[in-house]
């Protein structure tokens, strides 16, 4: 995506834990900048989007896409859970699927929150200047994953996060884009694609023909950048054919040769219609 987007004029601000090809993009592409950043802190995240505006001075479009995958299994524990350890009464952390949450789903919210900040205060400064972004008020997309709309036995905090990423971005879509002038955010959620995150089980033999090309979702992400529905219909919908308002909140599954979008359901139940708006504050 960073790729994509510096290649068609976008200046980047690349935000990682670990520098990774950071190196290599920014003499690539010069005006990059990378800001050394933990997603799941957010006094981390704050000050790294506060080199951002130093050096850029302006924000148009936030990708939240860090994420880790677990390294062991939520199972693991329970399944040694024996007469003698129980008597210990000592219950072992979950302390990776606590990590998983806050990276995940922790650092797409502080992301999200930031990135609204930033993009407004771009709108502001733009008010009435050359600056105005020609995606009306910006946009934010958040990678989920499958895992963020289906079960995954393997790895269910991984996919408590990304439904958790999944429910966020619905559920703040249309106050935002209400709210913060045509900001929209949506998120995308990949099949298995070859990176450093799936090489482990992708070499103990997942087959090839259902991996999913990185630049379909490269293609789904600037779909939703430029808010570009003709570039995602054709596909397939959850509901026919697509209009513009179906990309505020909208989860695109990006799999294999396939692209899905899906609209967040609407509830039938007339008790559950009235209870979902009395919680908003
Ligand atoms: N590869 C897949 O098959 C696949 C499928 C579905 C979703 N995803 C999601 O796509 C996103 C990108 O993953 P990827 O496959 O490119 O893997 P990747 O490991 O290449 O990229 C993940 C990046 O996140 C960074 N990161 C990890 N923890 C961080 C933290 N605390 N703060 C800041 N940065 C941090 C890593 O340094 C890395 O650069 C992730 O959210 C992942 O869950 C990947």
């Amino acid at each position: 995506v960073a790729r994509s987007l510096a290649a068609k004029g976008w200046r980047l601000a690349l935000l990682d834990l670990k520098p990774g090809s950071a190196h290599e993009l920014t003499k690539k592409f010069p005006g990059t900048t990378f800001h050394q950043t933990d997603v799941s802190s957010f006094d981390s995240l704050s000050s790294s989007f506060k080199g951002v505006w130093a050096d850029h001075g302006r924000v148009d479009f936030v990708f939240a896409n860090a994420g880790i995958v677990p390294t062991a299994s939520f199972y693991a524990p329970l399944a040694t859970v024996n007469a003698e350890t129980d008597r210990d009464d000592v219950v072992p952390s979950p302390t990776d699927a606590i990590l998983n949450v806050q990276v995940n789903l922790t650092g797409v919210i502080l992301t999200t929150y930031l990135g609204l900040w930033y993009l407004r205060k771009t709108r502001l400064a733009a008010a009435g200047s050359h600056l105005v972004s020609p995606y009306r008020g910006g946009s934010i997309v958040a990678t989920s994953s499958g895992a963020g709309l289906y079960p995954v036995v393997a790895l269910p905090e991984y996919a408590a996060a990304k439904h958790g990423i999944v429910g966020f971005i619905r559920s703040i879509a249309h106050r935002v884009f209400d709210q913060h002038q045509g900001v929209r955010v949506a998120v995308v959620c990949p099949g298995s694609i070859s990176t450093p995150l799936t090489r482990g089980y992708i070499a103990k033999g997942f087959p090839e023909e259902f991996l999913t090309d990185i630049e379909k979702v490269t293609d789904a992400v600037e779909a939703l950048v430029e808010g570009n529905v003709s570039l995602l219909n054709g596909r397939l919908s959850t509901r026919g054919p697509l209009l513009p308002a179906d990309l505020i909140g909208a989860s695109v599954e990006v799999s294999g040769k396939d692209l899905l979008v899906h609209i967040p359901p609407v509830p039938e139940n007339k008790s559950m219609k009235m209870a979902l708006p009395l919680v908003s504050p």
